[in-house]
């Protein structure tokens, strides 16, 4: 993935959440209050754990970009649920995204352009046809029947991951109808919005990319437009 600083730059943070006893501890303690009780609403001990690790990991991660304590670091939630700065902090003008996939949690965070992420586990799920066939446009559901069935696993979450990460810079979660946009996906084609609404994805004002976070894993970003888009990872 290129690599290049600049304030336009989106930098994406690949972080593991299984994590022992003590780093757990250390994690719980940077939560808030209302962070602390949602953890304790999960029903199962891997998804309570998991959770805590990765707000802890966020609010660090957020900390250290904007100078301050992890734990003062505030957040609200826009009307369908996307985490954002208080408005306290919000003059930064950073935003961020976050997606987890099991034990993995991927972050992006920019100045002054609205970010989206998502991570999923590439494998055969066997009603994976029907899915595309109900949840793709109909220029990529067509594109993904045509596939060979071996293509078909990484395509479909390719397609998936770069759907769901233009839904999620946009905040919208699935209320946004997800036939108004075309992205690529097919083998050897490079990520990309091919199209939104009746705008052309060159023209529409965000920038698509993929990327591997990790052995079996797929991942994408879209970003706002900015002079010369570029990504920063680090593990
Ligand atoms: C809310 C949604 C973002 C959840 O996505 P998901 O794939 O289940 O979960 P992810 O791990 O990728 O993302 C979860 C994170 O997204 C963020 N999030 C929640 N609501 C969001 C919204 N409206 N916009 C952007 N980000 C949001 C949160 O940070 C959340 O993490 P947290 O709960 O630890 O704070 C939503 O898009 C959704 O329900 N998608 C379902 C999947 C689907 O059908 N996709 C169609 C693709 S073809």
């Amino acid at each position: 993935m290129p690599a290049c600083g600049g304030a336009a730059a989106v930098d994406v943070v690949v972080t593991r959440l299984d994590v022992g006893p003590g780093a757990l501890r250390a994690s719980a303690a940077l939560l808030s209050q209302e962070e602390r009780h949602r953890a304790g609403r999960f029903a199962f001990e891997c998804d309570r754990r998991r959770f805590t690790v990765a707000r802890a990991r966020l609010r660090q991660l957020l900390a250290a970009r904007l100078d301050i304590g992890a734990d003062s670091v505030e957040l609200v939630y826009g009307e369908r649920g996307k985490p954002a700065l208080a408005r306290r902090v919000a003059a930064s003008n950073l935003r961020f995204s976050v997606s987890h996939c099991d034990d993995v949690a991927v972050y992006a965070f920019a100045f002054g352009r609205e970010v989206g992420i998502d991570v999923e586990a590439v494998r055969v799920i066997p009603d994976a046809d029907d899915i595309a066939a109900r949840m793709f446009s109909r220029r990529e559901s067509e594109a993904y029947r045509a596939l060979d069935p071996s293509d078909k696993p990484l395509a479909f979450f390719s397609c998936w991951t770069r759907k769901e990460a233009f839904i999620k810079a946009l905040g919208d979660g699935l209320s946004h109808p997800l036939d108004r946009f075309d992205v690529s996906f097919e083998p050897g084609e490079p990520a990309r919005i091919l199209r939104v609404d009746s705008t052309p994805g060159d023209r529409c004002g965000w920038t698509l990319y993929s990327f591997v976070p990790g052995p079996g894993l797929i991942g994408a970003i879209v970003a706002q437009k900015a002079i010369p888009g570029t990504i920063r990872e680090h593990n």
